[in-house]
């Protein structure tokens, strides 16, 4: 069976990405000690840094004079100042100062992006600056919850972000890919099905139970108990590409598909893990994420255990990814095979196109 023509939609060079919609554009502690960052987003170069009133800037980066970059260039109060002949830009991009000329042009400046922080993550907007509307962000409580610990996670990838989002898709992968790192047993694939798949308006929510199984090797790692255990995964999967998921624990026996286990369970273990793709282009995406837990929240070392597991099994996903990025750039006709587990995928590049679609008549309706 081949995958619907609308649903194969490889990367390819020429891919629109979604506009009018918040991306992340970095963690908060990236910007401490006055720091720059410059980060390609959505293909443009933008320089982020953090003004003196303390609020996250974001403007293109490049120079409207002669193309230097800004994040050469040197902050003043709200302002950066490029570092090739001096021009001085305010928060939103516009020239305020050209050292020996007292006349500014008044529309001489550079692009400025809408930025909010939430909950140390930096957001931007890269459409219609008119329609950014921060109550469009996703709340992910568990990061700003004192009842939850983790530590904050940065990887790029040479690929384009909707392979990744394909890969988070089905948890089958975790068998194969993270056999001892995050899945723990082939067997989770065959054993383990989604109890729902959940087409949702703006992405797809999954559950799957995993009963009766050894505890994973991330989690075996903290806990250092081999008792057998009952898994379960809610993960959901937002349009342009933001992952959330909350995975529990309980003693083998007391979970399952037909019965409610309480989220605080007698020997739960929980975990609340975000992800955020960013597309840098239409072949790199930069991808943020958190790995947070419930318990032994006064040990630290089991926040950076869990990160460094995470780690390990994000570097298995990206080995594959980014082998089947160059692939798949290599025959752009190479007409892929649906599987059943595939429906998830399916549905959320079927939304993504229908909203990149929509976005894109509006414009053409404007011009
Ligand atoms: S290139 Fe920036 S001031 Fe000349
Ligand atoms: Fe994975």
């Amino acid at each position: 069976m081949a995958l619907p023509k609308d649903a194969v939609h490889q990367a390819s060079a020429h891919e629109p990405f979604l506009m009018d919609c918040w991306y992340v554009a970095g963690w908060d502690h990236e910007l401490i000690d006055g720091r720059m960052v410059a980060r390609t987003i959505l293909g443009k170069p933008v320089v982020l840094y953090r003004g003196e009133s303390g609020r996250a800037v974001a403007l293109d980066d490049r120079c409207c004079h002669r193309g230097a970059r800004l994040s050469h260039g040197r902050v003043e109060g709200d302002c950066v100042r490029c570092m090739y002949h001096g021009l001085k830009f305010d928060a939103t991009g516009k020239c305020v100062q050209i050292p020996g000329q007292d006349n500014i042009p008044p529309r001489l400046g550079v692009r400025g992006y809408p930025t909010v922080e939430r909950d140390r993550l930096i957001w931007i907007w890269m459409g219609d600056p008119a329609k950014a509307d921060a109550a469009g962000i996703l709340d992910f409580p568990y990061l700003r919850d004192p009842g939850w610990r983790g530590h904050p996670g940065y990887l790029h990838y040479d690929a384009n972000y909707l392979l990744i989002v394909d890969n988070l898709a089905d948890f089958a992968h975790l068998a194969f890919v993270h056999t001892k790192t995050l899945g723990g047993s082939e067997e989770y694939a065959f054993k383990s099905k989604p109890t729902a798949i959940e087409r949702l308006d703006d992405g797809f929510r999954v559950e799957r139970w995993h009963l009766n199984a050894a505890p994973p090797p991330f989690h075996r790692k903290v806990v250092r108990d081999d008792a057998m255990v009952d898994r379960r995964n809610i993960a959901r999967m937002y349009v342009p590409g933001i992952f959330f998921m909350e995975t529990m624990f309980v003693p083998a026996g007391s979970g399952g598909a037909d019965k409610t286990a309480p989220d605080k369970a007698a020997g739960a273990k929980q975990y609340r893990n975000c992800q955020f793709f960013t597309p840098e282009s239409a072949t790199s995406t930069h991808f943020f994420w958190d790995y947070l837990h419930d318990y032994a929240l006064d040990d630290p070392n089991v926040s950076l255990s869990l990160y460094h597991s995470m780690v390990e099994g994000f570097n298995e996903d990206k080995a594959i990814i980014e082998a089947q990025q160059k692939t798949l750039e290599a025959d752009p006709s190479f007409p892929m095979h649906a599987i059943v587990a595939d429906a998830a995928l399916v549905h959320f590049r079927r939304t993504l196109a229908h909203r990149i679609d929509a976005e894109r008549s509006a414009l053409k309706a404007v011009a």
